[in-house]
């Protein structure tokens, strides 16, 4: 199974709004294996999350996982498939936290999220599920599914100055805790 590459910001890819995978297509072996390779390239750059565009194939699926060490996340969140995802808010709280991208590698800056949102997707099966998600398990949906539509976290700070290179958050922030996306 290959490890794939990581489309960086500048690739087109990255920018388009990605098609809805066709219900028919889910059980194939092309579809079946994407979802494989995108869960070993996940594992592979140490992200919690990895969406389709980001692996330069133009639709709407993303994988999600968070291990029970991630220190930002306040539980383990199992390997999560998400195929055609709809995120709603739940409320308007929004909360600011630091996020990284594989796609904008090297930096992370602060971005506002809705602290609780209510996801509907089908799995790698093709059934639909419902859930509901808060903390940071809603921010790495958040994040992911904008990447369905050509969005970065970039695209939703409010103060770039906050943008800063990993390098330097460590020696000079060293309670920015990481989030790669
Ligand atoms: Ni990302």
């Amino acid at each position: 199974m290959a490890i794939l590459k990581v489309a960086r910001i500048g690739h087109p890819v990255v920018r388009m709004a990605a098609a809805p995978v066709r219900e028919a297509e889910i059980a194939s072996a092309d579809f079946q294996r994407l979802v494989d390779e995108m869960v070993v390239t996940m594992h592979e750059y140490d992200g919690v999350g990895l969406a389709a565009p980001q692996v330069h194939v133009s639709l709407r699926a993303v994988v999600i996982e968070v291990p029970a060490s991630n220190v930002r996340s306040e539980a383990a969140v199992p390997l999560t498939v998400l195929v055609n995802p709809v995120v709603t808010p739940l409320g308007d709280e929004r909360g600011s936290g630091w996020e990284g991208c594989l796609s904008v590698p090297g930096l992370r800056g602060v971005v506002p999220r809705f602290n609780r949102v209510r996801l509907e997707a089908l799995d790698r099966e093709g059934r639909p599920y419902a859930a509901e998600a808060s903390g940071f398990f809603a921010r790495v949906i958040q994040h992911e599914c904008d990447h369905l539509d050509g969005k970065v976290y970039l695209d939703r700070m409010e103060d770039m100055r906050t943008l800063s290179f990993l390098r330097e958050l460590h020696r000079h922030v060293p309670d920015a805790e990481e989030a790669v996306d």
